[in-house]
């Protein structure tokens, strides 16, 4: 029996995570399901944001889905030492796992293009996904120091470390359409000299018939949000990633709707990309939609169950066309939006 450990986190990642739990009992019953501490409430009750106990469930779990963790900018964990925060908890967490690749869809799924803030011509059938190296760059060298009045930190990529990653976008568009857009500043950073060369040896060595042009990211930045149906997969650093994203999400309509698989070594982790959007947690309106999804990308990429991933797509896009959220102009709350989730993982696929 596969076992999945749930890590639903600070804000509003217990109420979404809950509404991911139903839906994983409603289409995997057999699946076994252990909830466990991260974040700022695990360093509330364990003094560490990533516990030994939580370590230890994930040793012999399948996969784990989290929620999502931090406090709003003035919370007291802000004023942590920095490995005791709770974003060192997720950090960690990625690295135990050894997930260095984070799949990032962006779909406007059809009949959804009322909800993105573009025109919908422009959002209209927008199938990207964004491959983000995750355990690397300047979030995870220790090179970095603040003291008195400098600060610094280091942006540093291997060959191993971008080959790996790049193996994950080229696998992907296989299974797509076969193009891949790697983007980086290669224009002022060695480390994107590298990265750029690296990509484009490891395409010309095993990966030929993959189309692989090179973007630079400011001008990636701008042409994701003008056209983005010129991109399939794109391939990119950690920090670039984390933040083209989140702008990716303007996309669909709403950070709430956009979920990630991180992939590696063990078991993976799944999460929405979002926050713990401390503006509105505890008042019942967070769009559980990305948590679900995610809830999808584990069953399909996490447990290999592909029908049944299929199956949790396609009811959450029934509920937000009948049931958007208040993020995407609608009016439904977490409640409503999941109780029409499983409305829909009831009624049987039409054509
Ligand atoms: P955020 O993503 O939490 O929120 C940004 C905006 O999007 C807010 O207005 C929020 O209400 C809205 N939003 C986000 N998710 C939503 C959802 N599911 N439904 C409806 N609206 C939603 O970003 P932030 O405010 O910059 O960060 C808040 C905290 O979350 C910080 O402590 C940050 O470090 C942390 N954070 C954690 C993760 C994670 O756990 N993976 C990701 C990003 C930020
Ligand atoms: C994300 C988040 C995290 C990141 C933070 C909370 C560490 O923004 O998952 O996108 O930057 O990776
Ligand atoms: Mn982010």
């Amino acid at each position: 029996m596969p076992k999945i450990v749930t890590l639903p986190g600070d804000g509003i990642g217990p109420e979404v995570t809950a509404a991911a739990v139903e839906v994983l009992r409603e289409v995997a019953p057999d699946v076994t399901i252990e909830e466990h501490a991260i974040g700022g409430g695990a360093y509330e009750d364990h003094a560490d944001p990533f516990p030994q106990r939580t370590r230890d469930a994930l040793k012999d779990a399948d996969a784990a889905l989290l929620g999502t963790v931090g406090g709003a900018h003035d919370s007291a964990w802000n004023k942590l030492p920095r490995h005791l925060r709770p974003e060192s908890g997720l950090l960690a967490l990625r690295r135990e796992l050894g997930c260095y690749a984070n799949l990032r869809p962006v779909r406007v799924l059809p009949g959804l293009e009322h909800l993105s803030p573009l025109k919908a011509e422009i959002a209209r059938g927008v199938d990207i996904l964004i491959v983000r190296e995750l355990l690397g760059g300047i979030y995870f060298d220790q090179d970095r120091r603040i003291n008195g009045d400098t600060a610094y930190n280091t942006m540093r990529y291997t060959t191993p470390e971008v080959e790996r990653v790049a193996k994950v976008a080229f696998w992907a568009a296989e299974q797509r359409r076969g193009r891949v857009t790697s983007v980086d500043k290669a224009n002022v950073l060695e480390v994107s000299e590298l990265w750029r060369r690296d990509v484009q040896a490891l395409r010309d060595r095993d990966y030929r018939s993959i189309h692989l042009n090179h973007e630079y990211v400011d001008s990636v930045a701008m042409l994701v949000v003008a056209n983005p149906s010129r991109y399939d997969v794109i391939l990119t650093e950690n920090l670039f990633g984390d933040i083209l994203s989140d702008l990716a999400a303007v996309i669909p309509g709403s950070l709430g709707v956009m979920p990630s698989a991180s992939l590696g070594d063990g078991a993976g982790l799944f999460e929405p990309i979002h926050g713990s959007a401390p503006d509105i947690a505890g008042q019942g309106v967070a769009n559980p939609a990305a948590a679900i999804l995610s809830a999808g990308m584990l069953l399909r990429h996490g447990l290999k169950r592909p029908d049944a991933a299929n199956h949790v797509d396609r009811a959450v896009a029934i509920a937000l066309r009948e049931h958007p959220t208040r993020d995407l102009g609608g009016k439904a709350d977490t409640r409503t939006f999941t109780h029409a989730v499983l409305e829909a993982l009831g009624t049987p696929a039409v054509g």
